[in-house]
């Protein structure tokens, strides 16, 4: 079931672009990588679908509300979490998500009770004595805590150290496994790498890869570390075409191949190798040459 359908969107500001002709859907039961760099445009796609902004063109649903003439019901439904969240720093956060809930029409969840526990976050704290990590937990309890069907985060692990992060990958795997629909904005890959299903990247506000993280990551550069009886003509293993580069260290090889290993195999099983270790796709490494400057911006 699509939860999230986005249709042609556009935001322009003014004269300086926003974004342009985003299309993208997320279903029940699925996390969306959204990545991109500074810029890009993720945010406003974000306040978009949630009718702080108007769309330029487009148009969009959440829930098969439309974005523009329903959002005060979107509003209540989804958990969202801001990129940049301004809560009044004499309040605790227990005051703060009395408060949101307030404004959702509910007296405070129970389930506020248990991810306060989760994230080890002290309730009775005033707002302008807490950290930065501990007040982005403030940010996602209120996301979570009415149990939407559907999450917008934007870059919710801002600040978090590690062992938090991993708690934060919990709760939303969590959601995706009760069926509901997560889109998550991030610059922290690794998240993305544990959490999602799909991605989403964007460049200078239009869509350059959207696919399966699976798909993404077969197509990812790998690294071959192959240790040879004696060191082959390495040309003959150059001409084969998935092979991007090689490093040489002794009888060791390390070579970058990308694709389709079939025909590199088939070329490696003509020389005596003694020991062969695929070393992990380079996700990073991927992402990067998507967020580079000088590449095309283009749909694919
Ligand atoms: N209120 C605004 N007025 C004019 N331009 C804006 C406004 N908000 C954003 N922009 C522009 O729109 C573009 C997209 O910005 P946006 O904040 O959506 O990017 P982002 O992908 O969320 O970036 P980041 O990763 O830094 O959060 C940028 O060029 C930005 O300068
Ligand atoms: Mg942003």
């Amino acid at each position: 079931m699509t939860v999230i359908q986005v249709q042609a969107l556009s935001k322009t500001y003014g004269r300086s672009r926003g974004i342009q002709d985003l299309s993208f859907q997320v279903d029940a039961k699925q996390i969306l990588g959204f990545l991109g760099p500074n810029g890009a445009g993720k945010t406003t796609t974000i306040r978009t679908l949630l009718g702080m902004l108007r769309p330029t063109s487009g148009t969009a649903s959440i829930l098969g509300l439309d974005i523009q003439k329903q959002s005060v019901e979107i509003r209540r439904k989804v958990g969202y979490l801001p990129g940049e969240l301004n809560l009044y720093p004499d309040m605790n956060a227990l005051d703060v998500l009395t408060y949101f809930a307030s404004l959702r029409g509910i007296t405070l969840p129970r389930l506020s009770h248990e991810l306060i526990q989760q994230l080890q976050l002290d309730p009775k704290k005033p707002i302008c004595k807490l950290s930065k990590g501990n007040k982005q937990k403030i940010g996602i309890i209120q996301a979570f805590m009415h149990d939407p069907q559907v999450l917008i985060l934007d870059e919710p692990t801002s600040g978090l150290d590690p062992l938090l992060q991993h708690t934060f990958d919990g709760l939303i795997l969590e959601a995706k496994k009760q069926g509901k629909a997560v889109l998550l904005s991030s610059h922290v890959l690794g998240e993305v790498d544990r959490t999602a299903d799909q991605i989403l990247i964007i460049k200078q506000g239009q869509v350059v890869a959207q696919r399966p993280l699976m798909e993404l990551k077969n197509q990812a550069q790998q690294q071959v570390e192959v240790e040879f009886a004696a060191l082959p003509p390495l040309h003959r293993l150059h001409n084969v075409p998935a092979v991007v580069e090689s490093r040489i260290q002794g009888n060791t090889v390390v070579f970058t191949v990308t694709g389709n290993m079939d025909a590199f195999i088939k070329a490696l099983a003509q020389y005596e190798v003694l020991t062969l270790r695929s070393l992990s796709a380079n996700l990073e490494s991927l992402f990067m040459d998507f967020y580079k400057e000088d590449s095309d911006v283009q749909r694919v």
